[in-house]
Parts: C-alpha cells; structure tokens; sequence
C-alpha cells in the first residue's frame, strides 16, 4: 500500500514538530566583570540541555578556543594553552574553567558555546567581557574655585581619580546627595602612547549654584567618590562654609554706638565709613 509510507511520514514531521520544542537552550556565561593580576578565575556556562545529549562544551577568547570538554572522548577535556593561559584541568567541569594566576592580556571577551549531538546538532553561545587589571594606587583629589560661598554664587570645581586600566568612574556628592557632572573626561597617560589598553584618569567638573537650603548650619559638604569595579573604592571630600553677607555700614555704625557709647569711636567710623564709600565709589 502507497498510504502506509506516507503515514508513516506524517507522524515523523509530527514528531519533529513536537520534539522541537525540547531543545537546547539558556545558555549564559558568568564570569567575573573584573580580576586582579594573579587571580584563579572561575569561568562558568549554565545551559539546558533540555534531554539532548551532549556533544561539546568549547571555551573562546575572542576568536581562539581554549578548553574543550568533550564528554564521548576519553580524556574529556583538550587545553589550547594560548597567552600563557594555567588552566586548572583538575578543577574543570562540565560548566566551568578555572584559570589560575590570570595575566592583564587575557583581558577580553569570553565564549562558551554548547553542542548537541545526533540527531539535532544544536549550537548555541555566549559571550562576557572580563577585565584584568591592577588595583589602582592612590586616591582621588578634589580641587575647587574657593571655600566661602555665598547664596545664588556658583560653587565650581574639579574630581580626577587615580589613574587605572580601564578609567575609573567618578561621583559627586553635595551633603550625602548625588549630584550630576558638569563634564567628564578620561586622561591617559602620555608614557602609554601607541598601547591598545591606555591606563588614564578620570576627571569631572562640578558646577551648581548655591541655594539656602545648600548648608547646614553654615556648611556643605562636598565629596567625590572613585569606585573601581567592586576591587577599590576611595572618597575625597572638602567642607565649604558659606560666607555670611558683609554687614551694611549703617548697620556697622548701630552696633558699634550702642556698644561704646563714646563719642570718638562713631567719629572714627564716620571717616572708615567715608573711605569705604569712596572705595567703593571708584
Ligand atoms: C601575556 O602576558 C604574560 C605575562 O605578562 C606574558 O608572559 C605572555 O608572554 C603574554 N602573552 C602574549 C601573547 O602577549
Ligand atoms: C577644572 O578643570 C578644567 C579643565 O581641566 C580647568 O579649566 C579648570 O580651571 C579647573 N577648575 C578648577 C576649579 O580646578
Ligand atoms: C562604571 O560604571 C558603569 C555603569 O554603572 C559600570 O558598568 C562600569 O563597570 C563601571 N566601571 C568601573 C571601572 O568600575
């Protein structure tokens, strides 16, 4: 009979259809954002393999695989020793690579990509940046236009971090409150000229005026904080006082009348009075 092969057909595509929604999926590398030089890393992929069985597990750097576990294959996993990679073969799992005593050049995207064997063949991968950097020396510093402020002036000033491989970020705080930058740059050093990863300084600007309700009883305080990842974090900060308005003369004059109650003394503010004036006048 011609109709039986066809049957048979029918129910395979079905089959498929339905066994397709089972199928390899979430896969996700964790890795650290960043490491010191010399550290032991734990590189990890999840995955759901969801009943396929697997076929390889391969690690890249970039475009270069590094680590294959190959489960069917007896050892399991190869090493492509690249950049001086000390991969700990002992300690890798089906999910994980451990690199020991992590160098600045194996900074760079890492990829895990997961295969299914027979019948499916499925490939999926996924990709993490990873730093490695030296822990910056140092702390940030704080430079501003003056330390006495009066209401409505505009406070202005400075924030430059220690330098570091990526720059690192900056943050203004005025009394404990986030406040935005007036501009941000990154400043490599000159000595690193030509180098693909230039260690620099952050620098970013402050310029906000000042209201009332900016001091707390006569003062401000201002801080700017350097983080580096989650490997430093340091703060600078400075305490602005605000400058009480210059009393009126005819003010001046009051007080000082009422206190002495001689009559030199009002003669003599009388003449500072007048110089004042004529200064003023200029
Ligand atoms: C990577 O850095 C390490 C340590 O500085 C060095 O020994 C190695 O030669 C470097 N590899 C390459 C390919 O630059
Ligand atoms: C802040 O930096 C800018 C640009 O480098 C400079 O022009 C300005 O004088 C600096 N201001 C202060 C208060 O240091
Ligand atoms: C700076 O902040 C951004 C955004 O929060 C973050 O992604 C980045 O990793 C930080 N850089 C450093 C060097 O800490």
């Amino acid at each position: 009979m011609l109709l039986l092969p066809i049957i048979s057909l029918y129910c395979q595509i079905l089959l498929q259809l339905i066994g397709g929604a089972l199928t390899l999926k979430d896969v996700t590398v964790t890795i650290p954002q960043a490491a010191n030089i010399g550290d032991t890393i734990t590189l990890q992929c999840h995955y759901d393999l969801e009943e396929e069985p697997l076929y390889t597990v391969k690690w890249y750097k970039g475009d270069r695989e590094f680590f294959r576990y190959i489960p069917k294959e007896l050892p399991s996993t190869q090493v492509f020793p690249y950049l001086g990679m000390d991969i700990d073969i002992g300690k890798s799992t089906p999910n994980s690579v451990v690199l020991r005593n992590v160098q600045q050049n194996m900074t760079g995207r890492y990829g895990c990509e997961v295969s299914t064997d027979a019948p499916n063949f499925y490939t999926i991968q996924d990709k993490a940046y990873m730093f490695i950097v030296q822990t910056p020396m140092g702390e940030p510093e704080v430079f501003i236009e003056k330390e006495l402020y009066e209401i409505n002036y505009v406070l202005r000033g400075n924030c430059s971090s220690p330098i570091s491989y990526p720059a690192m970020n900056l943050t203004w705080y005025l009394n404990g409150k986030k406040e935005p930058e007036s501009f941000k740059t990154t400043v490599p050093t000159t000595d690193s000229v030509g180098e693909k990863r230039r260690p620099a300084s952050t620098i970013i600007g402050l310029e906000t005026e000042v209201d009332s309700s900016t001091f707390k009883s006569g003062k401000m305080v201002l801080r700017c904080r350097a983080e580096f990842f989650n490997l430093y974090q340091s703060y600078a900060e400075v305490s602005l006082e605000e400058e009480k308005p210059r009393p009126r003369p005819s003010s001046v004059l009051g007080t000082r009348d009422a206190s002495s109650g001689s009559r030199l003394p009002r003669a003599l503010f009388m003449i500072s009075y007048v110089i004042l004036v004529a200064i003023v006048m200029r």
